[in-house]
């Protein structure tokens, strides 16, 4: 009895899931390359330290969530709960000389300490895309229509995005004061979770879930009233700009994410058709965050997708793969020598060949090319082994026929020939 498991919250991604994933990933790496937008990699593993500064102790991330230890050389490490802070660190590491103004995306597993449930998990995986160095209303826009056709493009339904202000830390520190104050007042009838924040982290309250610390809330001072003449102008030439472009939003004052590092522009995209994970993409403005972390006064943007909450919104169409052209059923030791010597040639094509190496039986490896609904087979026996030639048999089910040509292994102009006229042209 094997009783090894994968650790809970984490998944395995078997090959058949995996067709959607590529499908999907696929889109989006497109999408992203026609907005000239540029992959960075950083490593999965970091210094603690870096989303404690990054992020914010009094978070949820830092505080509950994070798989930290110490390695071998009694360092505290984690495994990266997010991307935003490893890519400041990067950037800032390597002097961001070369170029001030940078637009890059990241994609792969992040690790939180979660209660795992539908489109929650342990280990999952992100989409993030951030534009460094700007500070524009415009980046902001050109951030959230990015996100927004991402999620068109893979014809994701009910989509609903809703944007809120921040403000600057002057703004945010002239609010808190007054929400300290009428917090202390209502302690007492708020949830336990939202009175064990009061002193960490107040702004995440606002956030709360609880529907009676809902209902208080909407008597509580708002941020939105505090943020200053110029914070106000730029908020409201991000909804000028967004209604510009047809992107419906809904503006919500008690979104205030879940890291410590925005600044003004929040935002968040969820679909009605999640369950209670709704959100799958949230981001926003962190201009604060390299000159926190040590590095240059840098503006800054982003958002980041979940990639499983975007697999269970993304249609079944994605979970389709390419038909197998080309189905090699072959036995015997001459045989399979020619076999294997064919594959690699016909590869060479943008065809998808698979050999088979199963040693079954011709009929056996013949019912495995039906199942697959390949489109040609190509059988390699003794005799045809022998006579140096080989049979290739294209399965035309529309028009109800079979079209068959015999090909000496080293006749590669009739090879070429038969593949375009037969399979490439189409
Ligand atoms: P976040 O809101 O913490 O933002 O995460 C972004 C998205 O990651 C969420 O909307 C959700 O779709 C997905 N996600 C988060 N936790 C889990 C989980 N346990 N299981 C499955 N999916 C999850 C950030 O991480 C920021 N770094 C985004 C950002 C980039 N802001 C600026 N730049």
């Amino acid at each position: 009895m094997n009783n090894l498991k994968n650790l809970r919250g984490t998944v395995d991604l078997l090959p058949n899931q995996l067709i959607k994933w590529q499908n999907v990933e696929k889109i989006i790496l497109e999408q992203l390359s026609r907005a000239s937008i540029k992959e960075i990699r950083t490593p999965i593993l970091e210094m603690t330290e870096l989303f404690i500064r990054g992020i914010g102790e009094g978070t949820d991330v830092v505080s509950k969530e994070m798989y930290t230890f110490l390695d071998r050389g009694e360092r505290s490490c984690t495994l990266r709960p997010e991307g935003t802070a490893s890519v400041a660190r990067a950037l800032i590491q390597e002097g961001m000389t070369s170029n001030p103004l940078q637009k890059i995306w990241y994609m792969g597993p992040m690790f939180r300490y979660e209660r795992p449930q539908a489109g929650r998990q342990r280990q999952f995986h992100q989409l993030g895309v951030e534009f460094i160095g700007y500070e524009s209303v415009r980046s902001d826009v050109e951030i959230i229509a990015l996100a927004w056709d991402i999620l068109g493009k893979l014809g994701i339904k009910e989509l609903n995005l809703e944007i809120n202000s921040l403000g600057d830390i002057t703004d945010r520190l002239n609010f808190q004061e007054s929400f300290l104050k009428w917090l202390e007042r209502n302690k007492d009838s708020l949830d336990l979770d939202s009175q064990n924040r009061i002193n960490k982290n107040p702004l995440r309250i606002l956030d709360s879930k609880n529907i009676q610390t809902k209902n208080i809330l909407e008597n509580s001072p708002k941020l939105f009233n505090f943020l200053s003449e110029k914070s106000l102008e730029r908020y409201l030439e991000l909804k000028n700009q967004l209604e510009f472009l047809k992107i419906p939003f809904k503006e919500n004052f008690n979104l205030v994410r879940g890291l410590d590092y925005y600044t003004h522009t929040a935002f968040e995209i969820t679909s009605g058709a999640l369950g209670s994970q709704a959100t799958v993409c949230g981001g926003g403005r962190y201009d604060n965050l390299f000159k926190d972390m040590g590095g240059k006064d840098t503006p800054a943007i982003g958002f980041a997708i979940g990639l499983e909450r975007l697999i269970l919104l993304a249609g079944q169409e994605l979970d389709i793969s390419r038909r197998t052209d080309i189905y090699i059923v072959n036995q015997g030791l001459l045989a399979e020598n020619f076999a294997t010597d064919l594959s690699r040639k016909l590869r060479k094509y943008d065809l998808i060949v698979e050999l088979d190496l199963s040693g079954a039986s011709f009929s056996k490896q013949l019912k495995k090319a039906n199942k697959l609904n390949s489109k040609c087979v190509i059988v390699i026996g003794d005799q045809e082994a022998a006579n140096k030639e080989f049979v290739i048999r294209l399965f035309d089910k529309e028009k109800s026929k079979n079209t068959e040509e015999a090909i000496p292994f080293d006749n590669y102009t009739k090879l070429d020939q038969w593949l375009n006229n037969n399979l490439l042209s189409n």
